[in-house]
């Protein structure tokens, strides 16, 4: 049996018209089974693409309650698979059933060799066919930036990083604030490499006991240490040919820094209990909110291994420092979740808005996305306000600006939505600012808005 064959699986009792058959789809690997059982053990194992059943099965051989039952579990079990059935020579009514059950197509005896063949070639091509567009689906799902939302210019410019780093190798820091959006970005960086096919394995250095951090890295042999009763694969090995994730990096032990650096360096690993050195490719991603330089001043992280992971550093703004960041996440999540909890929400109010734009977000983007999602239970209007988000104007969070601040932020603010209400129309937008184009575009400059 050789691999690039296509598989076709015959479900036939009778021993001779299964040898003939066999012979007639020589082009193919041919697997068989004469009962049901039999029949979805094959299917289980081999996954074949296009299965030919005949309806009379035992112990029903003469009727076909057997057969349907089996078509039944085929497509249940697997049910891009074509089923073509096979049906006694004037038994129209069963192969129709059949079809409405879910069979691909329907054959009757006796068998006619060369129509039989062509029957089942269209039944591979549909499946392949249906197969390419379900790849092509699933590789449009992961859109490059999947679900990252950048409109302001420091945002735009990380993305425009993670474009230029991604198809490199080298190794990638980010840093950022809790809930900026750290992991979003690595995926991103994961996704636009040559590795997006590859496994994308995250692990998190701070939420793993030290003493088991070395073995969910590396890996363990069977017996190296109590209660490892079996060899288990480190993150590091599963992510072969991927992207490695290394979260909250700030947080690992000095102890296992230094068998990280020794990895880096030497591209090999070796599993807890093991002698063998294994090679490994990845490209290693790393992430932490913590202030790397102090840790190094403090020792508490090695400066040669941070020397290694931060090939490239890309920083996360935070919320707070992206200009009208907040309103557009904040409606591009009422859209997200919109939907999800009785009635929808038409918008934020004013103040809401408002809200939004002043608090300082401590808890960054998770922080927004859960006010939103909570906010829309809560609400009861039709749109939502300040105290929906659990916000106040001039409350606890709020930070304090000084006059020119507030000026600069307004005039920003002003800018960008009548630029969004003038679909960017420069003529329209002074108009509305009741401002001259020239001054519009000082404007613009000053506050880097590109339109
Ligand atoms: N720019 C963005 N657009 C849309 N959603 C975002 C954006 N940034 C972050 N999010 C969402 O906010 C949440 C937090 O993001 P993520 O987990 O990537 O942050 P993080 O920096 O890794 O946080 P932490 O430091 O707490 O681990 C996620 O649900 C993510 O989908
Ligand atoms: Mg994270």
């Amino acid at each position: 049996m050789s691999e690039d064959k296509p598989r076709l699986l015959i479900v036939e009792d009778d021993l001779g018209l299964q040898k003939q058959l066999k012979w007639c789809f020589d082009e193919h690997e041919v697997l068989v089974a004469a009962t049901r059982s039999e029949a979805l053990a094959q299917l289980r194992r081999f996954e074949p693409p296009v299965v030919l059943l005949d309806l009379g099965l035992p112990p029903d051989a003469e009727g076909v309650g057997e057969g349907m039952a089996t078509l039944k579990e085929i497509l249940e079990l697997a049910p891009q698979t074509k089923v073509i059935v096979v049906t006694g020579n004037h038994d129209r009514d069963n192969a129709m059933r059949a079809v409405a059950l879910g069979a691909y197509d329907f054959y009757q005896k006796p068998v006619d060799t060369d129509v039989l063949r062509l029957i089942v070639s269209r039944a591979f091509h549909m499946h392949s066919l249906e197969e390419q567009n379900r790849q092509l689906r699933e590789a449009q799902a992961h859109t490059p930036f999947e679900g990252l939302i950048a409109t302001d210019e420091s945002m735009v410019r990380v993305c425009r990083m993670v474009e230029k780093v991604a198809p490199t190798d080298v190794s990638v820091l980010i840093l950022g604030e809790s809930g900026t959006g750290k992991e979003l970005l690595a995926r991103a960086v994961h996704n636009q490499s040559g590795r997006r096919n590859g496994k994308f394995v995250a692990i998190n250095c701070a939420a793993i006991p030290e003493q088991l951090l070395e073995s969910e890295l590396f890996g363990h042999e069977k017996g190296a240490f109590t209660g490892a009763v079996k060899q288990t694969l480190g993150k590091v090995e599963l992510a072969d040919g991927g992207t490695l994730f290394l979260d909250e990096i700030g947080d690992m032990p000095l102890a296992l820094q230094a068998k990280l650096l020794r990895f880096l360096q030497g591209r090999v690993i070796e599993r807890v209990g093991g002698r063998e050195e294994i090679p490994v490719d990845v490209r290693v991603v790393c992430a932490t909110n913590k202030d790397l330089q102090a840790l190094i001043a403090e020792q508490q992280f090695r400066q040669d291994l941070y020397f290694r992971i931060s090939e490239v550093t890309i920083t996360v703004p935070p919320l707070r420092d992206r200009p009208g960041g907040a309103t557009v996440l904040a409606h591009a999540m009422l859209r997200k979740f919109g939907g999800a909890h009785g009635r929808p929400k038409r918008g934020f109010t004013e103040g809401a808005i408002a809200a939004l734009e002043a608090y300082a977000w401590p808890g960054n983007v998770r922080e927004l996305e859960n006010r939103v999602k909570t906010a829309l239970i809560m609400a009861e209007g039709t749109m939502i306000t300040a105290e929906d988000l659990n916000l106040s104007e001039g409350g606890e969070g709020t930070r304090l600006f000084n006059l020119k601040e507030v000026r600069t932020r307004a005039e920003r603010q002003a800018i960008r939505q009548a630029l969004a209400v003038t679909d960017n129309n420069i003529s329209r937008t002074a108009e509305l600012l009741g401002v001259s184009r020239p001054t519009l575009y000082d404007m613009m400059d000053k506050y880097g808005i590109r339109n």
